[in-house]
């Protein structure tokens, strides 16, 4: 049985699984990405822990065969499999992830990294719900906010590797400081920090002591609890979903307008709150969009299942890879 493992790379977290050729995660585990750059030591845990599951699963199937490892990495480069000067991670400048992982593993047919959104899309593509579509781009929201563009059943990788980079398109101009340094990013809005800043500022503007949210410190709020809130019918809760659609909203239209989707995939914590998050999305999209695009484009949830969904996705960066 050809199995492939993926490696989710995030913010504080990378997941990794050993996945089968249908998308089902068959063992996992999690080590912690680290807060300060120490890469070689990263990559040693990062070897242990595959080397650990690929133990794991042969124990009880004997006869697996690891066909590679497929990473998701935030600012991942396809081309070069590098990660490179990620706002959202403490690694520094470039790093050889590809390469330096080689050297652990020097037998397995293929090993390549791709932006982790770019990892969503494929994976979207191959096992979630856009089997069969040409044009679509996926968009995940989570620490950052990224996006995988599919032109013509490809994914589009541009010139130097990094098309794709939907999260720092300038949504208010002089607005809030994105993570990147630049001003106004539709990341910086649209993502789970983001949404929680637009929580602490609609509070601070209406001195709600009253909310559900009010309690709560910075860093402890999650879009889980403003969602909670917001069922309860929470007013600051309800006005940060209405915000966050409503910039997400503006946001999708220029994708729209840039690539003509049939539909884009929204993924990631935020939008487990469904139509909270959804509503003010679509019809955002609808307000922005040429009369050409109005009630054509739709924004769907990822069918890939949410705690899996990473690491099914970094894991068919290999299935790609051996097919050519
Ligand atoms: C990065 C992207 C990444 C996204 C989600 C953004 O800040 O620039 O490369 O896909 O966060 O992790
Ligand atoms: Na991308």
């Amino acid at each position: 049985k050809k199995v492939a493992i993926g490696v989710d790379v995030g913010g504080t977290n990378t997941a990794i699984g050993v996945v089968d050729s249908e998308g089902n995660v068959m063992v996992k585990d999690s080590i912690s990405t680290p807060s300060h750059g120490d890469i070689d030591r990263y990559i040693n845990e990062l070897t242990v822990a595959i080397k650990e599951l690929i133990k794991s699963v042969k124990l009880v199937n004997s006869d697996v065969e690891i066909l590679g490892i497929g990473i998701g990495a935030p600012n991942g480069n396809y081309y070069s499999g590098t990660i490179e000067y990620a706002p959202n991670l403490s690694f520094k400048g470039v790093v050889h992830f590809v390469e330096l992982l080689r050297k652990s593993f020097p037998e397995l047919p293929a090993l390549a990294l791709t932006n982790d959104a770019n990892a969503a899309a494929i994976g979207e593509m191959i096992y979630g719900g856009a089997k069969g579509m040409k044009n679509f781009v996926m968009y995940t929201l989570g620490t950052g906010v990224g996006s995988g563009i599919v032109v013509n059943g490809d994914l589009v990788y541009g010139h130097d590797g990094f098309a794709g980079e939907c999260g720092h398109t300038t949504l208010i101009p002089g607005g809030r400081l994105c993570g990147c340094t630049s001003k106004g990013h539709l990341e910086a809005y649209c993502s789970a920090p983001g949404m929680k800043r637009t929580a602490f500022e609609i509070m601070a503007r209406d001195n709600a002591a009253d909310s559900l949210l009010a309690d709560k410190s910075f860093k402890e709020l999650d879009s889980k609890m403003i969602f909670d809130a917001a069922e309860k019918g929470d007013k600051v809760a309800l006005e940060v979903f209405e915000l966050t659609g409503k910039w997400l909203g503006q946001g999708l239209a220029d994708t729209v307008h840039h690539l003509s989707p049939e539909a884009i995939f929204l993924f990631g914590g935020p939008t487990a709150a469904g139509d909270y998050i959804f509503k003010p999305t679509r019809e955002s999209l609808e307000n922005h969009l040429l009369p050409i695009f109005k009630d054509k484009i739709k924004i769907l949830p990822s069918k890939l299942k949410p705690g899996d969904a990473a690491i099914v996705g970094a894991s068919a960066l290999v299935w790609k890879e051996v097919e050519k």
